[in-house]
């Protein structure tokens, strides 16, 4: 096992390999190192460092589920989707970071907040992920959106190899911290697409009974055919249809279709309701602007459909 140890007088980083003072640090002795580059003598706190060492080892392996909302085509509900399905999570008592990938920054306005930084400051690591993620209620933490990311695309469009993993290096490093990632999508394909893809490992695409959604579902999936050679763990889970209006008769036969050409992945259909089109201006979720709404009740089924939990926020 090695570790680093930093010569507090230079700086500079020395790396050590433990089993050469094995024995000294079984004896608890006292360490003196002396930098090889700037000779300072210097006493060194080899067990802590060695605890620390251990710590990251055992760290038990990250259980973070990452959904990545998502369907090229516009106006289905990702954004709606992804706002309320983290807010009834964190209602539910599960820690959940909503991470807002459209230019169009629709997220952070859905929770009232207007952040000064977000996901465009976390990828050129012009910030730290404390500066750039904000909490938006209890629970609940955002990394939005915003025009700022337009110049990522540009960024990860030039990158010659890796481009795919831009969005994952940074995020993998933080989402530890959270039971839940949810990533909202833009409409479209492109590069950033692709980078949510490649980071989650679930996917949940919205589908609108409103207008013809079948040939966007079915080029779609080739699409995600394509990145599932390069990456077998994202999956799709969850077909989420969405506008669902029972007073006519269109969306019932969509939803038919869906259900026997998707029987393993089709999920209880959130209805029309002018509640979830009301709520983002008051920047508040559907628990907070109409709990008593069909919109809400249908949010919640879809949190336990998620959870795998029956009784959550019954
Ligand atoms: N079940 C619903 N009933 C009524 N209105 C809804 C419903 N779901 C979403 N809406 C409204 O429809 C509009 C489009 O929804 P939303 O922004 O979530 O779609 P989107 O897929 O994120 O769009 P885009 O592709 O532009 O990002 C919004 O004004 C939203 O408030
Ligand atoms: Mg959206």
């Amino acid at each position: 096992m090695a570790v680093i140890i930093v010569c507090p007088k230079c700086a500079k980083k020395h790396k050590v390999n433990l089993d050469t003072v094995k024995e000294k640090v079984s004896l608890g002795k006292k360490i003196v190192g002396r930098c090889k580059s700037c000779r300072h003598r210097f006493p060194v706190q080899l067990d802590k460092l060695i605890n620390q060492k251990k710590e990251r080892f055992q760290r038990p392996k990250t259980s973070t589920r990452k959904i990545c909302v998502t369907l090229s085509k516009g106006g289905v509900g990702k954004t709606t989707t992804s706002v309320n399905l983290s807010a009834g999570l964190a209602l539910a008592g599960h820690k959940v970071l909503l991470v807002d990938t459209d230019t169009q920054g629709q997220s952070s306005y859905g929770l009232g907040k207007k952040p000064r930084a977000g996901l465009a400051e976390l990828l050129t690591k012009k910030l730290t992920p404390e500066e750039c993620i904000v909490r938006a209620r209890k629970n609940l933490w955002l990394l939005s959106g915003g025009k700022s990311l337009t110049e990522i695309k540009r960024v990860i469009d030039r990158k010659t190899f890796g481009a795919e993993w831009t969005l994952s290096k940074v995020l993998n490093k933080l989402d530890h911290r959270y039971d839940f990632v949810i990533i909202d999508t833009a409409p479209g394909w492109d590069q950033l697409t692709v980078n949510v893809l490649f980071y989650g490992t679930e996917v949940l695409v919205p589908v609108a009974l409103e207008v013809m959604p079948l040939h966007g579902l079915s080029e779609f999936m080739k699409s995600l055919g394509s990145i599932q050679k390069y990456r077998k763990e994202t999956v799709l889970k969850y077909i989420v249809p969405t506008f669902m209006d029972t007073r006519i008769k269109g969306p019932s036969t969509i939803y038919s279709q869906l259900k026997k050409l998707y029987p393993e992945y089709i999920c209880t259909p959130i209805r029309y309701s002018e509640s979830l089109s009301e709520a983002p201006s008051y920047g508040k979720s559907i628990f907070e602007f109409a709990p008593g709404s069909t919109a809400s009740a249908d949010y919640k089924e879809l949190v336990r459909k998620v959870t795998l939990d029956d009784s959550a926020l019954l």
